[in-house]
């Protein structure tokens, strides 16, 4: 069995000439399938070759709430990208998409809104799990999620970082939880203690690398071989061994990006 990286963006031009290194690195330590998530349509061509290159390289399609204004007005487009995107045999999901208040002003705020609805419904259609970020904006993810649950609605709380509401919100309409290098920071014990209560058949871990490098690489430029360090972290609070815990995460991708299967 193999851990894999269900959250990376291998395609960011931090890797440039590295990204063969960077593969092998993590694959030494028994990281052997990456999820490369897309945050803007531009991507989708470097994403879709990274996928070529690399058989055990997938990614996904989608607008992060970041660029909400920058392609937020084009809607009609987007989704028509994202629907022809998610025919590719290695696109296996939608995302990252969702509401990052920490970034922009309340006037992108609507527009947000607007492109996740629009792509909680592209998930829904092309009946593929949606990979949400969310940040500083609990209370309106969780409405947005309500509002659109429905049982062709499946995702992961990617990078889980808020506060227990939201998690259980998302464990009870069916979705994942999704742990990054920042439980292993020292200042996170509370997100520590949410992780405790998050059941092992709804668990993935991932790095988001190239940002938020776990201890004790926090600061630097993270990668996928990091994640062994946050493994280890996790099944430490789960009270399982990291075999345990590398072979119930790799499972549930699977089971969730069932497209990669
Ligand atoms: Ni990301």
């Amino acid at each position: 069995m193999f851990f894999v990286d269900s959250h990376c963006h291998l395609n960011f031009p931090d890797y440039q000439a590295e990204q063969n290194k960077i593969i092998e690195d993590a694959e030494k330590l028994g990281i052997k399938r990456f999820l490369s998530v897309g945050t803007k349509l531009e991507e989708l061509p470097d994403l879709i070759a990274l996928t070529r290159r690399y058989d055990h390289v997938f990614a996904s399609v989608g607008v992060h709430p970041e660029y909400a204004t920058e392609q937020g007005d084009n809607f009609l487009f987007i989704r028509e990208n994202i629907n022809k995107a998610a025919k590719d045999p290695k696109i296996i999901a939608i995302g990252e998409a969702g509401l990052d208040y920490h970034y922009g002003t309340k006037e992108t705020r609507e527009a947000q809104k607007e492109l996740f609805r629009l792509q909680l419904k592209a998930a829904k259609q092309t009946g593929l799990p949606i990979i949400i970020h969310s940040r500083e904006a609990e209370e309106d993810t969780i409405s947005l999620l309500q509002e659109e649950t429905s049982s062709d609605l499946r995702g992961v709380l990617h990078c889980f970082s808020s506060h227990r509401e939201l998690a259980q919100v998302g464990l009870d309409i069916g979705f994942y939880v999704s742990a990054s290098g920042i439980i292993t920071f020292k200042s996170a014990e509370e997100l520590r203690d949410i992780f405790k209560d998050i059941p092992m058949d709804r668990l993935l871990i991932e790095t988001d690398a190239p940002f938020l490098a776990p201890v004790p690489f926090r600061g630097r430029r993270n990668e996928p071989a990091f994640m062994i360090k946050t493994a280890e972290v996790l099944a430490d609070l789960k009270k399982v061994s990291t075999d345990q815990l590398r072979d119930q995460t790799t499972q549930n991708f699977f089971t969730l990006f069932s497209k990669a299967a």
